[in-house]
């Protein structure tokens, strides 16, 4: 059965554009795990444009479920995953001027690279993931650098227009995720889902975790909008009673 990795990174985006304590995405993790996250995932990335370096301390110290951090393969980030020593790292490219992460990790273009890190995270005893496209020679390359297990990019799935391009995509994940089994790989998803699209990812055979970030921020967003507003005017109220 699919389980739930709630990506957090999006409430330290709200803080980080104040630069203030607040939302805290500890405080949010909390929740996300009362309602029921299987995984907690933050990307620490290498300009800390959201997740801080002290939020993934943090959280290792009070996640109970799984933790999984997404990070890039460059020595620096690697040295901090060593000392946090988190359950599970994913791989992800990172280019400093994207919004999000684009396209999987180029396993094949990158081998040695890669190697590298996912050896000395695996020394340590930290499960590797690696976040690819849904593509048999990427997959192929992430079984011959014996990681645990694979995310496949959901992104292009969920961009394309629904209807014979969308049920494309999905076919070439449902195809991928298949082909990573057979290669001995736990299969997660992740990019791009919501409350429209998961579904039919969540019921391809064999899916384990689905890593879901945005959308989640942004229907917390709108639920929650109305009760706060609420108890900010009822504070107005209180302090200045109508004449
Ligand atoms: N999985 C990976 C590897 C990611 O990089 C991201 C985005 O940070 C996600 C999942 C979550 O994507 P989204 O925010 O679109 O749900």
């Amino acid at each position: 059965m699919a389980t739930l990795g709630v990506n957090i990174d999006h409430v330290a985006t709200i803080r980080q554009a104040r630069r203030t304590v607040e939302p805290d995405p500890v405080w949010a993790a909390a929740l996300a795990e009362l309602g029921g996250a299987d995984v907690i995932t933050v990307h620490l990335r290498e300009d800390r444009r959201h997740i801080q370096d002290r939020d993934v301390r943090l959280l290792r110290e009070t996640v109970q479920v799984k933790l999984n951090l997404e990070m890039a393969a460059e020595p620096s980030i690697t040295e901090f995953a060593l000392a946090i020593h988190p359950p599970q790292v994913t791989l992800v490219p990172e280019r400093r001027e994207e919004v999000t992460t684009e396209g999987g990790l180029d396993v094949v273009g990158n081998l040695d690279r890669v190697k590298v890190c996912v050896d000395q995270l695996q020394a340590a005893g930290i499960e590797v993931s690696l976040f690819i496209d849904p593509d048999p020679r990427q997959i192929e390359a992430s079984r011959m650098l014996k990681v645990a297990a694979v995310e496949l990019h959901t992104g292009a799935y969920a961009d394309a227009p629904l209807g014979s391009a969308q049920a494309e995509e999905l076919r070439k994940l449902q195809q991928a995720g298949q082909f990573a089994r057979d290669s001995g790989l736990i299969l997660h998803f992740g990019h791009g889902l919501t409350y429209r699209n998961v579904i039919p990812v969540a019921a391809i055979p064999g899916a384990g975790e689905l890593n879901i970030g945005h959308t989640i921020v942004a229907r917390a967003v709108m639920v929650g909008f109305q009760a706060a507003v609420s108890e900010m005017k009822s504070l107005i109220n209180r302090a200045s009673p109508a004449q």
